[in-house]
């Protein structure tokens, strides 16, 4: 099969996308698929893309980029056309061919939120990972909070921060915030990787993370600060109309004072300040109530192919589901293979599956 891995995007997440695509470039099997890497720039270009996973790691800080000289220009898809056009100087523009499987490889909106799946719709495209109604539940915290609540799965405390509220009512904001107590976790309602996530742990700082949040999404969530254990866990759609799959849980541990939180520097530039651990230490019972909890999550926002659900786990055992992301870091260190990894599914043979599954 030829397979399309589009990574990039318009996102804040761009860098990370071009990440996770190095470590599928490098690992899915040649013998098996033809790959057509296709890359969207931050301005929302498609190129075709070097073949070269080197060029698209984070290394040494440094954070990767498609731009538009990165090649030649793609046409997206037409309606019900499997073919992608590309545009040189010569005219008319050459084709690229068909495509059989798409691998989205974007985090963050315009990618993982519904948007480009809408595409693929309207295209009669096989693509890996949800479809447009469970991109975008996954992709705004308010609504995924809604969704899962209504279907009785545990939930954080918070409050919504609509635009424009904050100027106009202050005095309303905080007496819903007040009741959540501290710390606070302020969150944009549409972003990942942490991006403009800020721990309140006084109110007189509550302007300032609000005003840092709608840099990302004019909507903010404001959350209660839950205080568990970081664990994760992954979930892979199930094969012939099987009930998804839950990989052993992970956990994740920030060292050292550097961070307040898991957040982006600790995710992708400061690797020495945080600890993964697959699988996680739990008690059995825990452990199995993590994993039916992730399952539970991704039926319950209609997910396919593949997400990470993450929850924090109480000194009592309590389960509180985080959130879930439905195209989640993927790169060999991120911890959605490493979780598939210890449970006896390595990166190449994930790659496999995934493609396999958008192929049925
Ligand atoms: N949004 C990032 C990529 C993640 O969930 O891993
Ligand atoms: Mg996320």
């Amino acid at each position: 099969p030829r397979v399309m891995v589009l990574f990039g995007g318009r996102s804040g997440e761009h860098a990370i996308s071009c990440a996770t695509a190095a470590g599928v470039l490098r690992a899915i099997d040649r013998d098996r698929y033809e790959v057509v890497p296709v890359g969207i720039t931050r301005a929302g270009q498609w190129v075709v893309a070097a073949d070269e996973p080197e060029r698209w790691e984070i290394t040494a800080g440094r954070l990767p980029e498609v731009v538009a000289s990165d090649g030649e220009v793609v046409v997206p898809l037409s309606v019900g056309d499997r073919r992608l056009r590309v545009l040189d100087a010569l005219e008319p523009p050459r084709e690229l061919g068909e495509v059989d499987v798409v691998f989205p490889l974007l985090h963050g909106p315009f990618g993982e939120d519904g948007t480009l799946q809408g595409l693929f719709e309207l295209a009669d495209l096989h693509y890996v990972g949800a479809g447009v109604l469970a991109s975008a539940v996954g992709m705004d915290k308010h609504y995924m909070k809604l969704v899962l609540a209504g279907q009785g799965i545990p939930v954080a405390p918070y409050t919504v921060v609509r635009p424009g509220e904050w100027e106009r009512d202050p005095e309303g904001v905080l007496a819903r915030v007040e009741p959540l107590g501290l710390p606070l976790f302020v969150k944009p309602a549409r972003a990942g990787s942490s991006l403009g996530i800020s721990r309140v742990d006084d109110l007189d700082d509550l302007a300032a993370a609000l005003a840092e949040a709608r840099r990302h999404d004019p909507k903010v969530l404001v959350e209660s600060g839950v205080d568990g254990r970081e664990i994760e866990c992954a979930v892979l759609g199930g094969r012939d109309g099987e009930r998804p799959r839950a990989s052993l849980p992970g956990e994740i541990a920030v060292t050292g004072d550097a961070h307040a939180f898991y957040d982006f520097e600790a995710k992708y530039l400061d690797e020495s300040s945080v600890e993964l651990s697959c699988p996680a230490d739990l008690p059995d019972a825990v452990t199995e109530r993590v994993r039916d909890l992730a399952v539970r999550t991704f039926e319950a926002i209609g997910a396919e192919g593949l997400s990470r659900v993450d929850v924090f786990v109480t000194a009592a055992g309590d389960v509180v589901v985080n959130e879930i992301n439905t195209m989640p870091g993927f790169t060999p260190l991120s911890m959605y293979p490493r979780m598939w990894a210890a449970s006896g599914l390595d990166y190449p043979a994930l790659v496999d599956e995934l493609v396999q599954l958008a192929l049925e």
